[in-house]
Formats: C-alpha cells, structure tokens, sequence
C-alpha cells in the first residue's frame, strides 16, 4: 500500500473532487489523499482534465483556455429547462476546511453558448474574486516554457495569478485596475479625437485628473505588490536553480516597468509612497504621448519581466532545457512563496513533466516533491520515467478512456 502523508497542519489539500459533464468526465467523485498522487493514463483519457478542474477551483480560471464554454461536456443538453452545465466541487482540509464549487452554466450550443460562472464557498454564493486564495496551487506543464518565451501579457498574468492567491487586496485592486484604465482610455480616445486639447473641453481636466488619481493609487500598490513578490521569488528561486541546473550563475527575474526606472525597481521591495511618485512623474512626461495614442501608456498593465541567468537573457538566448530550468524552479519558488505567505503548503500540479524533463532534472524535481510532503499530482501516460521511489510512496490513480479515475491499490 502506498505510504500516506495524514494532515499535518502545514499543508492544504483536497480531499476529495466531484465533477460532472466536466470535459470528458460525465460523472466523478473521488476520495484524494494527502502527498504524492501518480495520474496514470493513455492519451486523451482525461488526466490533464482533472489538474485543470483542481486549477479551476485555485484560480477561477483554466489554464489552456479563456473560453468557459469549452470546459462543459459537448453532449451535455439542456434538461428539463435546466441548460447544459459543468458542475467542478471539491472538499478541502486546510486550517479551517471548506467546500468549493464551480458550476459553468451554458446558455446555447457547445460551439457557440454563452457561459456564466456560479461559484460557492460552504454552500454561500461568491464571486470570483472571493474564491481565488481559498484552494492554493501551482501548476507546471510543458506550456509554461511560454512565459519565458511568450508575450509580456502571459509573464504579467503568472504574476497576478501567483500574488492574487496570497493577497486578497491584489486580486480586487487588480480589477478596479483594468476598469480605471478602460475608463481612462475612452477619456483619453475621446481627447485626442478632438484634437489632443484637453482643456477647454468641458470638465476633461477634472476627469483626467480624477482618473490619474485612481490610476495611481490602485497601480501602485500592484506595482508595489509585484517588485516585492519578484525580489522574494528571487530570492528562493536562485538556490533551487542552482541546484537543479547544477550552476553558481545567478538566476533572477528582472521586472521592466513602464512606471519607473532602475532607481526605484531594483531596489528589493520599493515602498508604495515611492512609486506613486514616481508614477505621477511618469504621467506628467507621457501627456502628450497619452493624447496623442489615446491610451494609457504607463501601468502595470504595460510592464514586463526577463528572466537572466548569468546576465544572459534566457527568453532570447536560453536553450529549451535552460529555458525549462528557470521555470522549474520559478514554480518550486512559488511554492516556497506561498508556503511562506499562508504557512500551508499549496496543491502541486504536474503536467507531463516526467515525459519532458531530462532524467536528472525529473529525480530532482520528484525528490523535492517528496520532500515538500505536499499534495501533488502528477501525470503520467506510463511508469518508467517515474522511477521506483517515487512509485512506492505515491497513491496510484488511473485515468480510463470512459471518463473513468480508479485509485489502484496494492
Ligand atoms: N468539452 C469537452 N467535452 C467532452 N470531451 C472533451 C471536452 N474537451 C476535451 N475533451 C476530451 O477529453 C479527453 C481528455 O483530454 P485530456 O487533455 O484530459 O487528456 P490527457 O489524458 O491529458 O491526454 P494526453 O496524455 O494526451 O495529454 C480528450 O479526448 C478530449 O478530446
Ligand atoms: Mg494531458
């Protein structure tokens, strides 16, 4: 029987999922241990689908997909005037245990619908923004080398998942964020359709400058938020790589703002009062810039990140099996991170990544997974790459083609 962690008080997990008409899964309910879980299954036999339904209830989100609609089952129809839906709930044991539940609604056909999110926290109807931070977790898939490699976009979304489950604040100050920009930008399109003169306009003055306010007080507390959660990532992140990619370079994460300069980002966690500053300077020399495109030009919207090792810049010059380490051990930091901020351990999720890494990159990994003595599920289409050690401490669950997960025993 494979050997079991009981809940120590310094880790969360969920003890057990329930899905229904989730993708390929029509029906499931399952019991899920604490520690290392082996997901092991064919292609296409709905192992990634169950990561992405634990993911879901962390983040509200999927991670390989902005379009809800797709989560639902295609077959599913409506019933009895009931629309077709995806029902995702899972029992969590963390210091104080909690029940988690997504319901995506969809209004109209598999290709085309519309779908709405319900969520729930102990039976009580919530948005969103009030269920990211109650189940904490990280995920790796093979995927992720895009935030090395990928748009800015993707680097700012990594930050704002990872702080958002350990900063309530963020995630709210986030949304009043884009909606200050949105706002600013449509005041800003309408100036510069009249011919980028905004005084004289009746009351723009005023308006901008309310928006500036607002723009400055919410971006630089997410700013704020950002250079620090990138120092302490930093921080953590160096030793793992060193270890694991076996070099003394240093790995760090450099945050490029469109707010400020090198004089106020790489100090290690740069107060709010500074950056404010600093952002309504920045303001003040994007005016006629601003007028001119009709948008806002500086935000925490517009920044970026590079990640070096040795001063190399691994986006443009890294191999993939660089590229893949710096990420390796960004994940494992965040963990570190989030184990640091809530003094629990977040759910681990490992896509694939026995398959992709190199053997002594995989026993690194596994190892500190086991270490770690967290929830961690990791897929797998078969045993070998897994290794023996790993294999007998972890609980074994098979994905079948019918939708099905059995836990093997023995
Ligand atoms: N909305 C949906 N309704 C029904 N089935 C779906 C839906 N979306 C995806 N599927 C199917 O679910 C199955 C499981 O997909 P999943 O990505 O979980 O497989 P996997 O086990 O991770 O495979 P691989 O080893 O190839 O990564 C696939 O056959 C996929 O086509
Ligand atoms: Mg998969």
């Amino acid at each position: 029987m494979a050997a079991r962690v009981i809940y120590s008080g310094a880790t969360m997990y969920c003890s057990s999922v329930s899905l229904t008409n989730f993708r390929n899964y029509r029906q499931l309910d399952i019991a899920l241990p604490n520690g290392p879980i082996l997901v092991l299954g064919a292609n296409a036999s709905g192992k990634t689908t169950l990561l992405e339904a634990l993911y879901l209830l962390a983040t509200t989100k999927s991670h390989r997909t902005n379009v809800d609609r797709e989560l639902v089952n295609w077959s599913a129809r409506p019933e009895l005037g009931v629309p077709a839906f995806a029902r995702v709930s899972a029992q969590v044991r963390r210091r104080a245990d909690l029940e988690v539940e997504i319901i995506i609604v969809r209004d109209g056909q598999e290709d085309t619908g519309v779908a709405r999110k319900r969520i729930r926290v102990n039976d009580l109807p919530k948005r969103a923004i009030d269920l990211i931070g109650q189940v904490n977790a990280v995920m790796f898939t093979p995927q992720d080398l895009d935030l090395v490699i990928g748009s800015p976009d993707l680097r700012r979304r990594y930050l704002d998942i990872a702080i958002s489950q350990i900063d309530p604040h963020y995630v709210r100050t986030l949304q009043t964020y884009k909606k200050v920009v949105l706002q600013r930008n449509s005041l800003l399109k309408s100036i510069s359709e009249r011919g980028l003169r905004p005084y004289g306009m009746s009351g723009s003055e005023e308006q901008l400058s309310f928006w500036d306010d607002e723009l400055v007080r919410h971006g630089s507390y997410l700013l704020h938020r950002r250079l620090e959660v990138r120092g302490h990532l930093n921080r953590l992140a160096d030793g793992i790589h060193a270890r694991l990619a076996g070099t003394n370079e240093t790995l760090e994460m450099i945050y490029n703002s469109s707010v400020a300069d090198e004089s106020v980002t790489a100090l290690e966690a740069p107060g709010q009062q500074a950056i404010a500053e600093a952002y309504r300077a920045r303001l003040r020399t994007a005016r006629q810039d601003e007028f001119r495109r009709g948008q806002t030009l500086a935000g925490p919207h517009r920044d970026d990140l590079v990640f070096t090792v040795g001063g190399v810049d691994m986006g443009r010059y890294g191999s993939r099996g660089q590229q893949r380490s710096v990420i390796l051990a960004l994940k494992l930091a965040e963990v570190e991170l989030m184990h640091e901020s809530t003094g629990e351990m977040p759910l681990l999720l490992l896509d694939d990544v026995v398959s992709e890494l190199d053997p002594e990159r995989r026993r690194y990994l596994l190892q500190a997974v086991l270490e770690h003595r967290q929830q961690v599920l990791v897929t797998a289409t078969d045993l070998v790459p897994v290794g023996r050690e790993f294999l007998s401490r972890a609980s074994l669950f098979e994905t079948t083609s019918s939708g099905v997960l059995l836990e093997r025993k023995g």
